[in-house]
């Protein structure tokens, strides 16, 4: 069985585990701190504070971002934690629709949610193809409201040569075994505001702050000292997480090039077929290549069919205003409505081979044949 995703190591994440066993630093530390810088240089911006999963980075940013009790515009077309990350945070989310191309959602639709009671538009970057962030930004700052990304599938994209991360007030990476740069789980926070950073250093831990045994480190006498000025989490990044991290991020460039290798031989391999749409990618864009989703009328007939020719598929995602719990939330979403019933997710990771590619061309051609 071909899987859907796969996250690609080597001896290099092998070796690099050995430093934090060899020292015995397995907890939050140094590889930790080097991560965290590497990965702010990566994406260009001033901070990054590294979390054990993006869920947590997202609860953390939309607290530090202040949703509480304002409504927060938010797409259906995502992974559950987005939009629970509002929820932890006493927000309330407020659906707007996506594009049917991107299936990004659509600014256009963004404006028609806005009252006095909104606070922040997240922007997630689906399948790593960027949010139009031009008019999204242009919106935020005419209403003042704050722009939380959702870079879960975005490492590597880019919009108009700017790194997916560095787009809106505040943006939060995955590192999920199946993401671009995978570290079993884990996950980053990216700002530029020193505030933001600093309270998000302690939020991260339990609301810790060693400012005092800082300032005391010198003579050591007060290096068992630190203060908690308020409730955080335990959602700190250890170093075992943070080693695989650095490999994969020297990786990652070349690791998205073969995504793109294969996205081409995939759309190359289906262009003439008139039962798929194949996705596309805008010119202002440098998509992070996370996955392959067509669009196909049978999509469900196809999805079993693959699956008893040994590929595995997907569907990303049933738009969440379906679930219990979100089905009251305001904001109406046709073209989701309609579009998610043909997504088809195929398999991508770097290490799928050519041969593998071609037989499953072969294969989705034969559907209809
Ligand atoms: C769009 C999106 N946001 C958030 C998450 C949550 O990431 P994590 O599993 O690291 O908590 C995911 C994970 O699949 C995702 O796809």
């Amino acid at each position: 069985m071909i899987p859907v995703f796969k996250p690609s190591y080597g001896k290099e994440e092998l070796e690099a585990l050995k430093e934090p066993f060899e020292t015995g630093w397995i907890g939050l530390g140094p590889k930790t701190k080097e991560f965290e810088k590497k990965f702010a240089e990566y994406i260009g911006v001033k901070y990054a504070v590294a979390t054990n999963s993006c869920t947590a980075a997202l609860h953390l940013a939309m607290k530090v971002m202040r949703v509480e009790g304002y409504e927060v515009i938010t797409t259906p077309l995502t992974f559950i934690s987005t939009n629970h990350a509002i929820v932890y945070n006493n927000g309330i989310p407020v659906f707007a629709d996506i594009y049917p191309d991107t299936l990004n959602i659509n600014p256009d639709e963004i404006k028609k949610l806005i009252t006095d009671r909104t606070g922040a538009i997240v922007a997630v970057h689906y399948g790593g193809h960027p949010c139009d962030m031009d008019l999204i930004n242009e919106i935020a700052k005419k209403h003042n409201l704050v722009v939380i990304e959702d870079a879960a599938h975005g490492c590597g994209g880019e919009y108009k040569g700017q790194k997916i991360g560095s787009l809106g007030d505040i943006a939060c990476f995955s590192f999920h075994a199946v993401k671009n740069l995978a570290t079993a789980d884990g996950g980053m926070i990216t700002t530029n505001d020193p505030e933001i950073y600093s309270r998000l250093l302690k939020l991260r831990w339990l609301g810790i702050s060693k400012d005092t045994w800082a300032r005391e480190e010198k003579d050591r006498k007060y290096s068992w000292y630190y203060s908690v000025e308020e409730v955080g989490y335990k959602c700190h990044m250890n170093d075992i997480t943070a080693a695989l991290g650095l490999v994969q991020l020297k990786k990652l460039d070349r690791m998205n090039d073969r995504r793109g290798e294969i996205i081409e031989k995939y759309n190359k391999g289906f262009a003439d077929l008139d039962w798929i749409e194949t996705p596309m990618v805008k010119s202002y864009a440098k998509s992070a290549c996370h996955n392959y989703v067509i669009k196909a009328k049978e999509r469900d007939r196809l999805n079993i069919y693959l699956q008893e020719k040994g590929i595995s598929t997907g569907v990303h995602y049933i738009p969440n205003n379906h679930y219990q719990m979100y089905k009251n939330c305001r904001g109406e979403t046709p073209v989701c409505e309609e579009v998610w019933t043909k997504l088809l997710t195929l398999p991508l990771f770097p290490d799928l081979t050519d041969s593998e590619v071609d037989m499953i061309v072969e294969r989705v051609r034969r559907f209809k044949e």
